[in-house]
């Protein structure tokens, strides 16, 4: 597939996705999503990428929600379709089986906020802005900020985000637990690829096998979610590199993982 609207590079095991219209402030419209779900396929048949990071171009905006120019001529079945495209790609980031991190280098709004929950971890610059601004259009978030927020920050501030539409900046983000740090925005990518590196040169199928754990289990009983966790560390310790890192931890060198 030809990109329009996002660059994709593939560098030492990292994967970039740089949604690219810095002139509508990275808005997602159908293309980009097509795009975007497009690269998630590529991703999920490259086994050696082992990270991805996902960004906006220029320096104002992350992505500023979904296009509303595609939006304001949508029927709401139209409408119906472009959300389930959005759901099932940001769904797809939820569960590939390598992290994905977002860089929110400056506005994140509706969309953008709700892509990067989907994410694994999210680094923000200092001159990012979060917010569920929907409300204020007449309508709701619909690629699940409604579903996913209150269970990142908890009801109350996810309630006052949503129904406000008002945005919150880097600190505050970092404050509500929606954010694992914040940079000052010249030094955002450099710490997103280090984070991405150190990654990317973990075990594999360890790797894999935390996320499924996380993922599953933030949504079962704890007992369910134990025993979760128990069959995914029998997996991990039948893999190659279980004995890579034990016998590198005994033989006091780096371990060299293969994902095997
Ligand atoms: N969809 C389509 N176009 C968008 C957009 C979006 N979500 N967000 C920004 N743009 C466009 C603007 O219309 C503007 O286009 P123009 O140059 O043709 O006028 C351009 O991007 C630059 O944005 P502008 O509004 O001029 O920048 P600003 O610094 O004054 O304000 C924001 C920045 C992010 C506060 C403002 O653009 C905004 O509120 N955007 C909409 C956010 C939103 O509601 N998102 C949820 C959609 S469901």
């Amino acid at each position: 597939m030809d990109y329009i609207n996002i660059i994709f590079t593939v560098d030492d095991a990292i994967a970039t996705i740089t949604v690219n219209r810095p002139d509508r402030l990275n808005a997602l419209n159908p293309q980009t999503m097509e795009e975007i779900g497009h690269c998630i396929d590529v991703i999920r048949s490259d086994q050696t990428i082992r990270c991805v990071i996902i960004t906006g171009a220029g320096e104002k905006a992350f992505i500023a929600g979904a296009d509303i120019t595609s939006m304001v001529t949508m029927s709401g079945f139209e409408e119906k379709v472009f959300a389930e495209r959005g759901l099932g790609v940001l769904r797809a980031f939820e569960q590939l089986r390598i992290p994905v991190i977002a860089a929110v280098n400056g506005y994140a709004l509706g969309g953008g906020t709700e892509l990067a929950l989907a994410c694994d971890l999210i680094l923000a610059a200092d001159t990012a802005r979060f917010g569920l601004p929907e409300i204020k259009l007449g309508i709701i978030p619909g690629f699940g900020g409604t579903q996913r927020l209150p269970r990142r920050v908890g009801l109350l501030r996810a309630r006052e985000m949503i129904y406000t539409g008002d945005m919150i900046d880097a600190a505050t983000a970092f404050s509500y637990g929606l954010v694992n740090h914040v940079y000052p925005a010249a030094s955002l990518m450099q710490e997103a690829r280090s984070l991405a590196a150190k990654i990317a040169r973990q075990a594999p199928l360890g790797i894999l096998q935390a996320k499924a754990a996380i993922n599953a289990g933030i949504e079962m009983d704890l007992d369910s979610g134990l025993r979760f966790e128990t069959e995914a560390v029998g997996l991990a310790f039948s893999t190659d590199d279980k004995k890579e890192g034990m016998t590198a931890f005994l033989e006091k060198r780096d371990p060299k993982f293969r994902g095997e």
